[in-house]
């Protein structure tokens, strides 16, 4: 016996969502059933509805989420109903390689579940799919109980739900991925959801100096709070790399993209410190668009490589939300917007125009 429950669907390329009521499929075994609490948007929604991520129309957008459990499917035996949890897009079935390789979690059923056509919600009988398996933009969704992350019930869900995708990836990309180490220096493209954390990990890890670089001048208040100790609008610089050479002598010994742009990628490899440097892809290009370098500035011994989710594990995420409530560290100064599902596009537009940092769906409870 199906129920219903209010979503935001996108129903085609670069259309405004539409908020409908959809039917909601029982949990299948091994799934649960989740009332949303808190969702937030992250860039990658918007690649979904704008092309630039593969992704089958119509369907539900959100994967930055905390749901209470409101009912098991059959053998979940590790959650309870009433416990929170972050629904986490990678999953961890425990027995293919890479969740036993103790090096990764890149989980094969991520891609298995990603390829698959199946999805809790219909309309008309018709399949809406849900995206990355989540579709956390329903008042109700069912997921895999393979990717929850308990969390504590007194934990803020306006705040924590940033945890599950943008700030994972950041604190991932810095703590887990590149392993920041203390006074380096730093430069991170894109003052976002995921750049702040990345500013906010390389912070934690003891960086000496970390540059922001954003084309939006009315991130770099928020860049400090997280962090930074220098801006950059580089549209105020004729040649970035030239400019980060200069201010840092031999080069910066970790560069993050987290925008998603082919060249920014390029710059952030040569921006490094040529023997030593990590340069990391984190930002989504558009699927299909290449990425160059020339050879000789890989030679030396830089690092060229990305983050998928800052290459966290279930028991990573969980961590990342003790120490946001240890006070570690804020996300007062991220998440800037608060509105109800109804409200949604306006999140999309606000994150278009740059008007937000972060904006969260809260839903009623
Ligand atoms: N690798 C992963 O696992 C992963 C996870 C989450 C998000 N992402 C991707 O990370 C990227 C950032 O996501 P977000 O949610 O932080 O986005 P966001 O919209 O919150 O932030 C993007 C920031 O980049 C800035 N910007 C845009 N163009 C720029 C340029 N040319 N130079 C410098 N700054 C520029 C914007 O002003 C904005 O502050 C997206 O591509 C998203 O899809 C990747
Ligand atoms: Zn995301
Ligand atoms: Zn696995």
């Amino acid at each position: 016996m199906s129920v219903k429950t209010r979503a935001a669907v996108a129903f085609g390329l670069n259309e405004p969502m539409q908020i409908v009521e959809l039917d909601l499929a029982d949990p299948a075994p091994g799934q649960v059933m989740l009332r949303m609490l808190a969702s937030g948007l992250c860039h990658s929604d918007l690649h979904a509805m704008d092309g630039k991520l593969a992704q089958r129309f119509p369907f539900v957008p959100g994967h930055e989420g905390v749901g209470e459990i409101i009912a098991l499917g059959q053998g979940v035996t590790d959650f309870a109903i009433g416990e929170h949890v972050i629904p986490y897009l990678i999953p961890e079935c425990g027995k293919c390689t890479f969740c036993t390789s103790g090096r990764t979690n890149l989980c094969v059923e991520y891609r298995a579940r990603r390829n698959s056509a199946r999805s809790p919600f219909s309309l008309d009988g018709e399949t809406i799919a849900a995206f990355m398996e989540l579709g956390t933009f329903a008042e109700k969704t069912v997921v895999w109980a393979d990717c929850l992350v308990r969390i504590p019930k007194n934990a803020p869900a306006d705040h924590t739900c940033c945890i599950a995708c943008g700030v994972t990836t950041g604190l991932g990309s810095a703590l887990i991925r590149a392993k920041v180490s203390p006074g380096s220096s730093v430069a991170v493209f894109g003052a976002g959801g995921v750049g702040l954390s990345t500013i906010e990990g390389a912070r934690l890890a003891g960086a000496a100096r970390i540059i922001a670089i954003d084309t939006n001048p009315a991130k770099e208040v928020i860049a400090r709070q997280s962090g930074a100790t220098d801006f950059i609008d580089p549209r105020d610089i004729h040649n970035i790399v030239q400019h980060i050479m200069e201010m840092t002598g031999l080069g910066v010994d970790y560069a993050f993209d987290c925008v998603g742009h082919p060249a920014l990628a390029r710059q952030t490899l040569e921006m490094t410190n040529a023997a030593w440097g990590v340069a990391m892809c984190v930002g989504v290009v558009a699927e299909g668009v290449e990425v160059s370098v020339l050879p000789t500035n890989l030679y030396a011994g830089r690092t060229w490589t990305g983050s998928l989710m800052g290459g966290a594990k279930r028991a990573d995420v969980r961590r990342f939300v003790d120490m946001y409530l240890a006070g570690d560290y804020s996300l007062d100064h991220v998440v800037s917007h608060r509105l109800t599902l109804d409200e949604i596009n306006r999140a999309i537009e606000m994150m278009k125009t740059g008007e937000s940092v972060r904006s969260v769906i809260v839903y009623e409870g």
